[in-house]
């Protein structure tokens, strides 16, 4: 930690960002912070960072003295024929953006960090991680718990803050860290969309100039479907169905699954009352893209 001593009074010094890769350098670091009675906010992800990582540190930034990073891409949360080897990678690009974010440090282990040989234990939930994208990604969420537990267990974060964009995460993170009393508040954050409606994704790099027009249609969908609630729709199922038949018009979109869930327990719901989540998987050629709305409850 740099040293305080010889600045002259109000003058602001900035520290500069850490980067380690090891858990022993964030426990020191952490203790070091703790020790100076500094609060700790946790952002967890998997690089490749956009505007909507960059608002994530910025309201940890806001709501804790110092900010952590992880940048981990877990293969415990791919299943086989999924992206993880070519999943996007850019520390450098990374770093500077969360510095410029106010982030204080950068957690960037490599996977044998996390997961020695002979690791064995997983964190895993039922009902929850069963529908939406757990039909098609069988062991997703499991790979996801136990990697934000063990995130948990390292940092020991006051608070930790997630984006909205992976909406059945965000509640499965809640429910974990209720049921398993980890006292860490789960912060929600709004997904970010590019200036023409597209969720902000690191796998929107992987479309092609045609299918990027094409993706488009998530965002029509989730536009199209709020309005729907908004002017009074009740029945979910038409809600569901409009955005449906919406989706099927683009040739290069390919549906996984368009649904409204209770926002809580993820489970299918035909009438709109408030509190729930309707959400999307589309494929746009190989691409798997996500999106969501959020009925007021
Ligand atoms: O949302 C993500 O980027 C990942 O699922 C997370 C939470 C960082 C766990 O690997």
């Amino acid at each position: 930690m740099e040293s305080r001593q010889n600045v002259p009074a109000g003058m602001e010094i900035k520290i500069k960002m850490k980067i380690v890769e090891t858990i022993a350098e964030v426990r020191a670091q952490v203790k070091e912070w703790r020790a100076q009675g500094l609060s700790v906010g946790l952002v967890p992800t998997m690089g490749y960072l956009h505007e909507g990582h960059k608002s994530l540190m910025e309201e940890a930034r806001k709501e804790n003295d110092k900010v952590v990073v992880s940048i981990f891409v877990n293969p415990m949360q791919f299943g086989v024929g999924e992206d993880l080897e070519s999943y996007p990678r850019d520390m450098e690009r990374d770093s500077a953006l969360c510095e410029n974010a106010g982030a204080a440090l950068i957690f960037h282990p490599q996977p044998e960090e996390m997961y020695h040989k002979d690791f064995s234990s997983f964190v895993d939930m039922n009902t929850l991680t069963k529908g939406l994208c757990g039909k098609t990604r069988p062991i997703h969420f499991r790979g996801v718990c136990t990697v934000v537990s063990k995130l948990f267990n390292i940092v020991t974060p006051d608070k930790a803050f997630f984006g909205q964009k992976d909406a059945q995460q965000l509640a499965i993170i809640r429910r974990m860290v209720l049921d398993l009393s980890m006292g860490i508040e789960i912060v929600g954050c709004p997904i970010i969309r590019e200036a023409d409606g597209l969720a902000k994704s690191s796998r929107n790099t992987y479309l092609s100039a045609e299918e990027r027009k094409a993706a488009l249609v998530l965002s029509r969908a989730v536009k199209l479907g709020r309005e729907l609630v908004q002017n009074g729709e009740k029945n979910a199922d038409k809600v569901v169905d409009a955005m449906r038949a919406l989706i099927e018009q683009e040739p290069l979109a390919r549906i996984d699954y368009v649904s409204a869930v209770d926002g809580l327990t993820m489970l299918p719901v035909h009438e709109i009352n408030g509190g729930e989540l309707v959400a999307m998987a589309v494929y746009i050629g190989k691409t798997r893209l996500i999106d969501n709305f959020s009925v007021e409850g």
